[in-house]
């Protein structure tokens, strides 16, 4: 038997399906899965998971039709809306990904601000991929190590691991993917080497309480031996 896992990473998948099945339109599903948020991070408290990390928003949803990635944008403008005094009491909240100039001003700084005023809340660390692509990660973290003049004989797992984006963060024990799709995209392919995959064909914005607590059921259930 596990314990509990102490970090998940969340891949939110099936907002557009979910709202296709409605006969509502794509809009609608982004809108359900950000309010769909809350109670699963409440979900994660009740638990005593102390990190949960949602993709928000991959490198490859920015090549998406103009009117939904600026939807998209619109619901992280309204973060304080969703999550606003609920995340302030609980989460501290930080930000993973590429924040450069693919991100508008107005959300970078939204998105910002809620970093400085959680920064010492301490029930959760709640952690958004914005604009976040594994590959891409390590690009970054590369070009860092060189702008750095690392020598290449000193170069160790530790260190590269300190030139990326989740430095901050322990290694998630558990990613979920829910939507249906058997396959993790890009998300933490550093982090994710000794993580539980659990995928379930619920759609995010139906995904409930209920099931995060059948999930967390699951990983208990694994044994987990690191390859020892
Ligand atoms: C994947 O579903 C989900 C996304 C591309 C975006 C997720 C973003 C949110 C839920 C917004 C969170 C924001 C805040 C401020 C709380 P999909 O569109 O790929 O769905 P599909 O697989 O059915 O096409």
């Amino acid at each position: 038997m596990n314990t509990i896992p102490k970090h998940i990473a969340i891949i939110m998948d099936g907002n557009r399906r979910w709202a296709k099945e409605q006969g509502k339109p794509t809009m609608f599903g982004h809108s359900a899965g950000a309010k769909n948020l809350k109670r699963i991070i409440q979900k994660a408290i009740d638990l005593g998971i102390t990190h949960a990390t949602f993709w928000a928003l991959s490198t490859e949803n920015l090549k998406r039709d103009k009117k939904e990635v600026a939807h998209i944008f619109s619901l992280f403008e309204k973060i304080t809306d969703y999550l606003g005094d609920f995340i302030t009491h609980n989460a501290k909240f930080t930000i993973v990904g590429d924040m450069s100039n693919k991100i508008p001003e107005n959300v970078q700084k939204k998105l910002y601000d809620m970093v400085e005023k959680t920064k010492n809340a301490d029930k959760i660390v709640i952690t958004f991929a914005v604009n976040y692509g594994g590959r891409d990660e390590i690009v970054r973290a590369t070009k860092k190590i060189l702008n750095a003049g690392i020598d290449p004989e000193t170069l160790s797992e530790e260190t590269f691991a300190t030139y990326l984006d989740t430095k901050e963060l322990p290694n998630p024990d558990m990613i979920i993917r829910t939507g249906g799709n058997k396959r993790l995209s890009g998300y933490l392919p550093w982090q994710s080497t000794y993580a539980e995959l659990y995928f379930t064909d619920i759609k995010w914005p139906a995904y409930s309480p209920e099931d995060l607590q059948d999930a967390v059921d699951w990983y208990t259930n694994q044994q987990r031996n690191f390859g020892k």
